[in-house]
């Protein structure tokens, strides 16, 4: 696993908070593997079964969509995992919720049973890392991170239709946005209409704009339970979305024996 350092050149408004611009060292005409990853939520498992992948692909420089914590049992590994990558993070709505930004008024039960037991692992040192992630953050001018959406980033909307598509790619300032939060794959491109595609294989050359939602590490909602992450190649200007098998089982005892509900076990083994 590549670490990496980020330099901060630039802040910008927009309403409601801050996107944090940074240029990540290397020369402009060398090709860069990417892997845009998150919706880890404590699962060490999927996310070491990730990491372990990305070394076999040489993947280069890493980024990451938030939601590191929430339903599962690990949120202190892999919490200490991520930051130890010193690589850009935006802060996902379990993240703000476990650190007191977010109210968790709206979270289902299960997922307020989780976040009230994540509080009770984490530390002081913890909690602070995660109040300082930004919502938005650009990197080299050419991709865009969020966790849910660029409309509202503070208010982690679901893009799930072209009307919440168009909305993020009127917002979008590079050529690409990755994000997460559904825990769906999926990829919307911009032009007079919004269309989209459930490919593995993206191409984004050819649209101005383009939202690309890498699904989930750790608790993947699309019927599939492999863990998913996004590979993207600046040069090639492609993006592939890669599934990779980690151990479900394991994963899925450590929550039911830290007495979380049984249910966030069980959805591992389906993918939903
Ligand atoms: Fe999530």
């Amino acid at each position: 696993m590549g670490t990496q350092g980020a330099r901060r050149v630039r802040r910008s408004h927009w309403a409601g908070g801050n996107t944090l611009s940074v240029a990540i060292t290397q020369q402009e005409a060398i090709r860069v593997r990417w892997a845009i990853f998150g919706d880890i939520h404590s699962n060490l498992e999927a996310l070491d079964a990730v990491m372990a992948e990305c070394q076999k692909l040489n993947v280069e420089r890493y980024l990451c969509l938030g939601d590191i914590v929430g339903y599962g049992a690990d949120p202190v590994k892999c919490l200490e995992r991520v930051i130890d990558m010193k690589i850009p993070i935006v802060a996902g709505n379990h993240d703000w919720a476990v650190c007191g930004k977010l109210s968790i008024e709206f979270f289902n039960t299960y997922a307020k049973h989780a976040v009230y037991w994540t509080r009770e692992q984490l530390t002081e040192t913890h909690m602070e890392a995660l109040r300082t992630w930004e919502l938005v953050i650009e990197v080299n001018n050419d991709i865009t991170l969020v966790h849910g959406s660029l409309s509202f980033p503070d208010l982690f909307d679901y893009i799930q239709t072209s009307q919440d598509a168009r909305l993020s790619l009127d917002k979008l300032r590079t050529r690409v946005c990755f994000l997460g939060h559904s825990h769906v794959p999926v990829t919307f491109f911009s032009g007079p209409m919004v269309s989209y595609t459930m490919s593995y294989e993206i191409d984004l050359k050819g649209f101005d704009k383009s939202l690309v939602n890498v699904g989930s590490v750790g608790q993947p909602r699309d019927e599939n339970p492999k863990a998913s992450f996004g590979l993207y190649d600046d040069k090639d200007g492609k993006v592939y979305i890669k599934r990779v098998e980690y151990d479900v089982d394991k994963a899925g005892r450590k929550i039911i024996d830290a007495g979380l509900p049984e249910i966030l076990a069980e959805r591992l083994k389906y993918g939903r």
